[in-house]
């Protein structure tokens, strides 16, 4: 058993709050209703005693208590409030003097009436009692009461329903979302959310989780084909080593010697692993140490100067623009060099002899841009949007030397100074490359 499956259900808990929500605030209004009836009931009451009672212990001051003259006032009374009142004149001793009304006393007219009682001291130590039936009200009261329970059982049964009716179709979302993760969990990497779109917010986490899965498997895909391909880059000088090694231990004879081919195919394999963790490095953006100004117009210049010979070489023009004043920027001097050099190495190798290299450096729009041109092969349009993949090369490309990780590193790099890089080739006219830094602000 899961902890999961220790906890209640939702809808359950759902259903439940709102009920008890809803008894909540009947027993608060219901009472509220009550207890205000009652007290303006309470109030009427009292206002009639004492319109009753007043007048007569007057009469009676007035007449000094003579029960006789006293019952004249005791009928007009009782001709005013009909039989919803009762009245009593009692000596001192407590013996009834003059009655009126059959309220209580030997002959009440009702078996069991809701009465309110005055006693009202007199002149002469008699009293007077009042009394006053009030089991209409009563009966309105409970009557309204009981209706009031009826509503809240019938309103209880509604909300419950529909509480239970939302629960149900909310919880059904939110399953199809964890049915959707355990099939995920499971392996079933395809597996995706049935969007209910309940609500927004249930089609928002319903959009959310499926992107993110297809993000996911898409990484994932990736990740397999780079693994592949650094299996696959790995394999070829590892095999020849073993081949080498194996030959060399049967005393066959090597094309070269083991030690050199130890060290180039080491070299290739080293430079392969070193650019990929640079490649994540650089889109992890891991390496924190601070830029330093750096003049452009100087560094490109260098760079042109260090690549003369090999340009020279290669039969090669160098079509240097510059500004004409220094450039400077906040940038990585290591970093500047492998993008540049990464560029100028792909424009030198797919450029026949006698071509022209193009290096150009100028302002741009809050920051600098800078190009690298050839007029050598170009790249078909098809081919354009894989370029800056990890170990994708064209399938012209094949024959020259590379890993295929030169402009993936280059894209890395440029992309964690903050800038962009485009690409505009022509196949058979050339290529050029354009990288835009930003100058951050001061
Ligand atoms: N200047 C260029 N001219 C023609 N094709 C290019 C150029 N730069 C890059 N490419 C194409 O892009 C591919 C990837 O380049 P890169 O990542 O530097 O790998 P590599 O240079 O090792 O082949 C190259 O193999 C080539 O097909
Ligand atoms: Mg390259």
């Amino acid at each position: 058993m899961s902890s999961a499956d220790r906890l209640p259900p939702l809808r359950r808990r759902i259903v439940a709050v709102s009920l008890a929500a809803g008894a909540l605030l009947f027993l608060l209004a219901g009472g509220l209703v009550v207890f205000l009836s009652w007290s303006i009931l309470w109030e009427d009451w009292n206002a009639v005693l004492d319109d009753i009672s007043a007048p007569l212990a007057a009469a009676h001051a007035r007449i000094g208590g003579d029960p006789a003259a006293m019952s004249d006032a005791f009928r007009e009374t009782l001709g005013f409030y009909g039989a919803d009142v009762s009245l009593l004149l009692a000596a001192p001793d407590g013996s009834p003097l003059l009655r009126a009304g059959d309220l209580d006393g030997p002959s009440a007219r009702r078996t069991r009436p809701v009465l309110r009682i005055r006693e009202t001291p007199l002149e002469g130590g008699a009293r007077l009692r009042v009394t006053l039936d009030v089991s209409d009200e009563r009966r309105i009261l409970v009557r309204v009461a009981g209706i009031m329970v009826g509503a809240f059982l019938l309103a209880l049964l509604l909300g419950g329903l529909s509480a239970d009716w939302l629960a149900r179709r909310f919880v059904r979302s939110l399953g199809n979302v964890s049915d959707a993760a355990a099939r995920i969990r499971s392996g079933e990497w395809s597996a995706r959310v049935v969007p209910t779109r309940e609500s927004r917010e249930i089609a928002l986490l319903e959009d959310a989780f499926n992107t993110m899965c297809d993000r996911n498997e898409r990484t994932l895909g990736e990740l397999k084909t780079l693994t592949d391909d650094i299996a696959h880059d790995l394999r070829t000088p590892l095999t020849r080593l073993r081949a080498a090694a194996e030959l060399s231990a049967m005393g066959g004879a090597l094309p070269e010697p083991l030690p050199d081919l130890v060290c180039e195919q080491t070299a290739d394999m080293l430079d392969l692993v070193n650019t990929l963790l640079d490649i994540s490095r650089a889109g992890c953006r891991l390496d924190g140490t601070p830029p330093e100004p750096i003049d452009l117009r100087a560094f490109l210049q260098e760079t042109a100067d260090l690549y003369s010979a090999l340009l020279e070489d290669r039969r090669l023009r160098l079509d240097l623009d510059l500004p004409s004043a220094p450039l400077r920027i906040p940038a990585h001097r290591d970093r500047l060099q492998r993008i540049v050099g990464n560029l100028l190495d792909n424009a030198i190798k797919f450029t026949p002899d006698g071509g022209t290299i193009g290096l150009a450096l100028a302002p741009a729009d809050g920051g600098v841009r800078l190009e690298v041109a050839d007029t050598g092969r170009g790249i078909a349009p098809a081919d354009l949007p894989h370029i800056y993949r990890r170990f994708w090369r064209a399938d012209t490309s094949r024959t020259l030397p590379g890993n295929g990780l030169g402009l993936a590193l280059v894209q890395a790099l440029v992309r964690s100074a903050g800038g962009t890089i485009d690409c505009d080739s022509a196949p058979g006219r050339g290529t050029r490359f354009g990288i835009y830094l930003p100058v951050p602000p001061p």
